[in-house]
């Protein structure tokens, strides 16, 4: 296990901003972490890069305690923060080389990693730019090169692709899918989880603090028991009325609502248990015309997990 936190916490005066968080990344993964503002993901993260104290709770990276040894433990982690500062008047490539001296890089070594870094994140041909002129989403690749620059194991990015336009993020997403490539380990934070669930190989869900709910996607789709909604349509009013009692007998039928002859209820069960309702319906004598299935997507179960949270 390349990071492991075990009941990380943090107190901002009385103010509890984690609680208890555990996750496990393992070594050349993506591991997101989604939550809405205020999830405590910069809290987090923030603590993971040695940058401000837990309150309780201990977190290893590649088995050093970030507590007992954090000069250590920093040197195996790049950290790209959410906002970055002023660049008083560098070029790009003297912006990077400031960094590899603070990291000391031995200076026969600099130009061909700052060449190379550039290159990863398509910045070649700005390296004698001043950073101020870079575009957000350049400045952002820029960022994520200096968290390179002392080829650290673990990336800890804080939202690395927020405010940028969908080419970026695209752009974005694949950079990082050849640092994986090239054996990285990356903590991914966002706000959107479709957006991370088809680049992440295990996603954290959380909410206040709080991880709700922690695996790859298909895990947590399962945890949510793959809500679905039915829409039923019944031939006539007596069918309707007789249909909704045979739902009310089945547990898996959640809430349901009425728009002329159709019902569009939640529906709990598999594909399995649906032809079991038909069936009900057909011993009941329930004249039913159309029945359709639509599946909630990624993003109404995320909605769904952190409004149950809020
Ligand atoms: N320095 C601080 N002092 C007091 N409270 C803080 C401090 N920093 C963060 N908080 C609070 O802790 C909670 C978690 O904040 P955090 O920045 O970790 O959330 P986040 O998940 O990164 O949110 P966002 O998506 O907006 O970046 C919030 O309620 C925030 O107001
Ligand atoms: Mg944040």
């Amino acid at each position: 296990m390349l990071l492991k936190t075990v009941n990380l916490t943090k107190y901002y005066g009385n103010f509890l901003a984690l609680d208890k968080l555990n996750i496990e990344v393992r070594e050349g993964e993506i591991y997101g972490f989604v939550g809405p503002n205020g999830a405590g993901k910069t809290t987090a993260m923030k603590i993971l890069a040695c940058l401000m104290n837990a309150s309780a709770g201990e977190a290893y990276i590649d088995g050093i305690s970030i507590m007992q040894n954090p000069a250590k433990a920093k040197k195996l982690i790049g950290y790209m923060p959410d906002f970055f500062g002023v660049y008083d008047n560098l070029k790009v490539d003297e912006y990077l080389d400031f960094y590899a001296d603070a990291h000391n890089v031995p200076k026969g070594e600099r130009g061909p990693l700052i060449d190379d870094l550039l290159r990863l994140v398509n910045l070649a041909d700005k390296k004698d730019k001043y950073v101020d002129t870079l575009s957000r989403g350049m400045k952002q690749r820029l960022c994520l090169a200096r968290s390179l620059i002392h080829e650290p194991k673990l990336l800890i990015l804080d939202e690395p692709a927020s405010g940028m336009d969908p080419q970026a993020r695209a752009e974005m997403k694949f950079i990082l899918k050849a640092l994986k490539a090239q054996g990285k380990s990356i903590l991914i934070s966002s706000h959107i989880l479709p957006e991370l669930s088809e680049m992440c190989d295990r996603v954290c869900i959380l909410s206040r603090g709080k991880a709700v709910v922690s695996g790859n996607i298909d895990e947590i789709m399962d945890t949510m028991g793959r809500r679905a909604k039915i829409t039923i349509g019944f031939l006539a009013d007596e069918d309707l009325q007789n249909g909704v009692a045979v739902m009310r007998t089945n547990d898996l039928v959640g809430e349901m609502v009425r728009e002329g002859n159709n019902v569009e209820a939640v529906f709990n069960g598999t594909d399995e248990d649906i032809s079991k309702l038909i069936k009900a319906f057909a011993l009941s004598d329930v004249r039913i015309v159309s029945i359709s299935k639509t599946v909630q997507s990624l993003e109404q179960i995320f909605l769904e997990v952190i409004g149950n949270e809020n």
